[in-house]
């Protein structure tokens, strides 16, 4: 490992050389003045004084080397589509969509939020917010009117854009009814909202003088010629909202310079992407994932990036091998939940294709159970990398590094600390460093390297409070995830500290669910924890408590409560925070003083012996619990 131990520690020893150097693979209109300033622990400054501009990496740069090459390659499987737009297609579509955005009065720093399915115009208009300047803030297309309500609200929009609507395995989605219903909820609704309808809503309704048709504005702006504006490094490039402890998401903010440096160099030392090749990132446009892997790093990188509508079985379990061998895609970039969901159908589709040209398969956004790992292996023969990351670095943090070094692969590890990040394994009591084997928190000295959040929207003070204050004693960032180095220097993460839950990649909090649960009318109070589950990684499982009891005594009251529970959430925050069931108690487990005990709740429901329980308040509540699992037949 002596290649990748070196690069590490220059990466921390040499930090400013080092980032000196990586900054090279991007466009500087105007050089930085200081690569590093840290004065305010714990808020980095990258490339202070440098400009530039994400769009213009993503795409100008390459007009004149690859201006007939595709840039983004658009397959929908669910609406049976493929259209795929050159860079210098790339390059009009996006100067017009930043022309119909400067004509609605969007301006340099002003929100932009982008509620949208997978479709190239939610693309074009992330790159029109990043070529002027203005901050997108994408919300993913399955969150519920209230999450978008609480999100305009954090950001305060002056636009959003959105579709007429979505689809998945064959099922249309329409935004429109929850545009308006979000726009309605919020204290701050932007002044006017882009739609682009696909057909799949005749009947869209329509708001005068606040809705603007896409395709009638794009007819005006055809053409046009809008220059990038040319950004200070550490000005905002967008915020993304992401679950934590509270039921409130938090926006994570990023910057412009240190986010294109962190991505131009991951392509690079980590996916091994080359200008030419094609990427494939299944991910969707709304997680971080896509922003990083589906838009800005392959574009930056000059590549082919495939944008992908659809699920992995449908029309049959071979359309992603179907899409690697048609689009010789290089590197691919996915789930393990997906991988896991693919694992029961029949392998032969592995077989069918050519997948010659591919030559890692990344996963990310969960643990990789070692089966799995094993399985995916030696289906493809081809190195899969596990690799670990947060919305909150928007890179990795813990990979193999194949650009840098060869290095063995473990299954079942996501390798070592990617270079830029001092990472530790840190006691929870008094912030000591680990040894092998033992299970602590996962932590970053900081200063955080380039592209990771620079603050919390609007809340510094939340930033430091979120991040930087697990340790009394000391100022580290925790990534509230529990993990173990074995004596090789392979880590594994284990799970998280604090109480959001991983459901097929997708992270929720536990609390947002419980706030959604708790507007039906008849719930009292409720408890939420995530159970291991063997697709989706975990689940949700609710237990609440009912101010009326009257009709539970029955398995139909119970019945008809829950659905009413579960359409309550659905509303709230979308399908994809819906628990598994709602259990119905009298009590809740409760410390002396207080505090559910989510823990031992969780413990229960996996099987598992619930702990240490001489805090416990009423034991007659853990008992409750077992008997409604036991009922339920968990
Ligand atoms: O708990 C870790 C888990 O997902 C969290 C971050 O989720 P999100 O903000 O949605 O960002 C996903 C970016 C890929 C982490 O705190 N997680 C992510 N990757 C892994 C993982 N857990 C285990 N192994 C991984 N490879």
């Amino acid at each position: 490992m002596a290649g990748y131990k070196e690069f590490h520690r220059r990466s921390i020893e040499d930090r400013d050389a080092f980032w000196r150097e990586q900054a090279r693979w991007v466009h500087w209109q105007k050089p930085c003045s200081t690569v590093l300033d840290y004065s305010r622990p714990p808020f980095a400054k990258w490339f202070v004084g440098g400009e530039t501009n994400l769009c213009y990496n993503a795409i100008d740069r390459h007009l004149a080397a690859r201006g007939d090459q595709k840039a983004l390659v658009y397959i929908s499987t669910e609406l049976d589509e493929e259209k795929s737009f050159s860079y210098r297609e790339l390059h009009s579509e996006v100067q017009r969509v930043a022309a119909m955005m400067q004509s609605l009065g969007v301006k340099q720093g002003d929100r932009v939020i982008i509620y949208m399915p997978m479709i190239p115009e939610a693309c074009f208009a992330i790159l029109a917010c990043a070529r002027i300047g203005a901050i997108h803030s994408v919300v993913f297309g399955g969150f519920a009117a209230a999450s978008l309500a609480a999100r305009i609200d954090d950001a305060r929009p002056v636009l959003m854009v959105s579709a007429d609507g979505g689809s998945r395995l064959g099922k249309v989605t329409l935004y429109k009814s929850l545009v308006d219903e979000a726009i309605k909820l919020a204290k701050h609704p932007p002044e006017k909202v882009l739609m682009y309808r696909r057909g799949l809503d005749a009947q869209m309704p329509v708001v005068s003088g606040r809705d603007v048709d896409w395709k009638e504005l794009a007819a005006t702006h055809a053409g046009a010629s809008v220059a990038c504006a040319w950004l200070e490094s550490n000005e905002p490039s967008y915020i993304l909202y992401t679950s934590g402890t509270t039921g409130h998401p938090k926006g994570v903010q990023r910057d412009v310079g240190g986010y294109a440096v962190a991505l131009a160099a991951s392509m690079q030392h980590i996916y091994c992407g080359k200008a030419g090749e094609t990427m494939f990132t299944t991910s969707d446009i709304g997680w971080v994932v896509g922003h990083s892997y589906i838009i800005y790093g392959p574009l930056i990188a000059g590549m082919t990036t495939i944008l992908y509508e659809g699920v992995p079985i449908r029309p049959d379990a071979g359309v992603w091998w179907k899409i690697v061998q048609d689009h010789k895609v290089n590197v691919m970039f996915s789930a393990p939940t997906a991988i896991r969901v693919l694992k029961k159908h029949d392998p032969a589709y592995l077989t069918k294709y050519d997948l010659s040209s591919l030559r890692h398969l990344f996963l990310a956004g969960e643990p990789l159970d070692e089966p799995t790992h094993v399985w995916i292996s030696q289906a493809l023969d081809k190195p899969v990398i596990d690799h670990y990351w947060q919305t909150e670095t928007g890179w990795p943090i813990l990979s193999a590094m194949p650009g840098v070094e060869q290095s063995r692969i473990k299954y079942g590890s996501p390798s070592f600390p990617v270079y830029g990040y001092d990472l530790r394994l840190l006691r929870e009591a008094g912030a000591m460093d680990a040894a092998d084997n033992e299970q602590a928190v996962v932590a970053i000295v900081p200063p955080l390297p380039p592209g990771c959040l620079s603050t919390v929207w609007g809340d510094d003070e939340r930033f430091v409070q979120t991040y930087f204050s697990t340790f009394s004693n000391r100022q580290v960032y925790s990534t509230f995830d529990w993990g173990i180095r074995d004596p090789d220097g392979y880590y594994f993460i284990l799970g998280r500290t604090d109480d959001v839950i991983n459901v097929a990649g997708h992270r929720l909090g536990t609390r947002e669910i419980e706030e959604a649960i708790s507007m039906h009318s008849n719930i009292a109070e409720c408890a939420v924890v995530g159970v291991a589950d063997p697709l989706k990684g975990q689940m949700p499982l609710a237990f609440a408590v009912a101010k009326d009891t009257s009709r539970l005594g029955e398995p139909k009251g119970r019945s008809l409560l829950e659905k009413e529970v579960l359409e309550t959430v659905d509303r709230q925050l979308g399908a994809i925070a819906r628990p598994k069931a709602v259990h119905f108690v009298t009590l809740l487990p409760k410390t002396r003083s207080g505090k559910t005990l989510r823990r031992s709740i969780q413990a229960l429901a996996e099987g598992r012996d619930p702990g240490d329980l001489t805090t416990i308040e009423d034991p007659a509540a853990l008992q409750q619990i077992k008997d409604v699992l036991k009922e339920s037949g968990a």
